[in-house]
């Protein structure tokens, strides 16, 4: 049989939409066989990287303000691998780094700079000065004040039970971690505290009063010890040759 007579039998599929229809039913079911099936057998399309921990308690509740107040709607939390973002932000995001965000926070909207590796870049006062009223530090900002937050004492009763609705979403907190759940979240915001308990459980976590108020617990103190502690869990330096360098 000759090419050109193979081809012609291509007629038979222009002629009749029906047999076009299976005829590509067919193939883009071959296709997403085989983009789907091995998927099956991988444990986890997400790699593992040393450093990755649950949120504290205190650092949950912070998210929770986080998405409450729609930081997401201006703010993406994921750094492209593309060169001008690497230079701008950082180590692009790893997929392992927002494996415990439930929801995810990755976001599509940039009125703001992105925030995923945001943490330690600025100090505990700057971030409550900002989040009170974000002209004072930068003139031209369009981002609104929540100067709310530092006001507001931090209502977390429920804390324990939404870790243990992560846990049952694959979040790897232990029956510990749950019930010091409550001393965790204080703990954390006390300046001055022995946090070696609170830091064996959750390493590098960051001790200190957040808001310059250590009185009271507030919104803000758990927002900012949210926000200090994004994008600092993996150190890239033990990454660096294998994928930094692309
Ligand atoms: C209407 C859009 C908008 C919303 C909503 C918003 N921001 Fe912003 N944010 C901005 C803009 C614009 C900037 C850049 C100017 C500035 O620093 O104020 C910014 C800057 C920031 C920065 C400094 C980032 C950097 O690398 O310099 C932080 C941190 C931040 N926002 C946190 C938050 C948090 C937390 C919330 C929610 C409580 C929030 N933002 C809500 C628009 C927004």
């Amino acid at each position: 049989m000759s090419v050109s007579s193979i081809w012609s039998k291509h007629a038979i599929f222009e002629k009749h939409s029906t047999i076009l229809m299976l005829g590509i039913l067919l193939v883009i079911s071959i296709g997403g066989l085989v983009e789907i099936v091995p998927l099956f057998y991988l444990k986890s399309t997400i790699e593992k990287v040393d450093g990755i921990r649950p949120y504290t308690p205190l650092e949950l509740a912070g998210r929770n303000i986080y998405v409450r107040e729609g930081c997401y709607a201006c703010h993406s939390q994921m750094i492209r691998p593309l060169r001008d973002e690497v230079e701008r932000y950082g180590h692009y995001s790893l997929a392992a780094e927002s494996m415990y965000d439930h929801p995810f926070q990755w976001g599509s909207k940039r009125t703001g700079p992105d925030l995923a590796r945001v943490g330690g870049k600025y100090s505990d006062m700057w971030q409550l000065e900002h989040l009170n009223n974000p002209r004072s530090l930068v003139p031209a900002s369009i981002m609104p004040g929540y100067p709310w937050l530092a006001k507001t004492p931090l209502a977390a009763k429920h804390i324990a039970d939404e870790m243990r609705v992560l846990r049952a979403e694959g979040v790897p907190y232990t029956e510990e971690m749950i019930t010091s759940a409550q001393d965790d979240l204080k703990l954390q915001a006390t300046p001055e505290a022995d946090a070696e308990a609170l830091q064996a459980r959750y390493p590098k976590a960051l001790a200190r009063d957040f808001d310059g108020n250590p009185e009271v617990l507030t919104e803000a103190d758990a927002l900012i010890a949210y926000l200090q502690q994004l994008g600092t869990h993996v150190d890239f330096k033990l990454y660096n040759n294998k994928a930094n360098v692309r």
